[in-house]
């Protein structure tokens, strides 16, 4: 039986990657800070395991309670949505704390095993606010095209240990609860600039206005490409994830 180990699986696209990989058989190690939390349902086949990705400790404790891993998926991760004059650097620092260097510090802890067993594969969850220029999404984007050169780049390096790596890159998807975080975080940390007032209106205006036309992005829109990033030696190294973004990437 193929394991697979997911971070952030409380909610959104990591729980739904969960479901789609246990009810296709697999052996599933569902990770989230607060395992309390879970709302996966009960199988054998299912181990919860507590897991903050920016904690050096837990993610030693959480890969060696896993074991062998053929299959990880780093989903875990943040949004931000603000002008570089808006962002705190210890916000910038937070994001990409969680969105990038736990995604390296994730692949450094299970990469031996799968290097003495020739075999496995890294699915790292992007974004496809990558594909094109965003406002307001500048220091989130940074963040999401630094994981698509990380693991572009890791694919190379891997391909001789028989270990495949691919990014997914979801479109929006207003179902789940990241838009809500991402915003309880900007009024947490102060809020818009007043000198982008009239831009950030602008831009809100026109991100509701593409929620609205229907091209959205479902968490079973990324949990299929996961799969497929995860099981198809021809997947493409870049796989976006929902009508979205297979229009953004292309050039819809
Ligand atoms: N939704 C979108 O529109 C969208 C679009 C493109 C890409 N993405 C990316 O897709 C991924 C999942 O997004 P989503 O929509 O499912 O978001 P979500 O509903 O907000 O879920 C985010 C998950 O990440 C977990 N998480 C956050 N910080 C963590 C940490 N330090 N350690 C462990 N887990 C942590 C959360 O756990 P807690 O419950 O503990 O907070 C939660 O399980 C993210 O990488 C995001 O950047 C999302």
């Amino acid at each position: 039986m193929t394991t697979v180990l997911i971070t952030g699986c409380s909610t959104g696209f990591g729980r739904e990657t969960a479901a789609h990989f246990l009810e296709r058989g697999w052996s599933v190690v569902a990770t989230m800070r607060d395992p309390s939390a879970s709302t996966l349902p009960a199988s054998d086949r299912l181990r919860v395991l507590p897991l903050d990705v920016t904690d050096a400790d837990s993610i030693a404790a959480a890969t060696a309670a896993a074991g062998a891993i053929d299959v990880l998926v780093n989903n875990a991760g943040v949004g931000w949505l603000n002008a570089v004059e808006g962002t705190p650097m210890a916000t910038m620092r937070r994001v990409f704390e969680t969105n990038l260097f736990a995604t390296v510090a994730m692949m450094q802890a299970v990469l031996p095993g799968m290097r003495a067993r020739r075999s496995g594969a890294i699915v790292n969850i992007g974004s496809s606010t990558t594909l094109k220029p965003m406002p307001l999404l500048s220091i989130y984007r940074a963040s999401k095209a630094a994981v698509n050169a990380l693991t572009e780049s890791a694919a190379l390096e891997l391909a001789e240990f028989g270990i495949r790596a691919r990014v997914v890159l979801p479109g929006a998807a207003p179902t789940t609860r990241f838009g809500d975080t991402a915003r309880a975080e900007i009024a947490a940390n102060g809020g818009f600039p007043d000198a982008y007032a009239g831009f950030v209106r602008q831009t809100m205006e026109g991100m509701q206005h593409h929620a609205a036309s229907g091209a959205v992005t479902t968490a079973q829109d990324v949990a299929q490409a996961v799969f497929r990033a995860a099981t198809d030696p021809d997947c493409p190294m870049v796989l976006p994830a929902g009508a979205d973004a297979i229009a953004w990437s292309q050039g819809r």
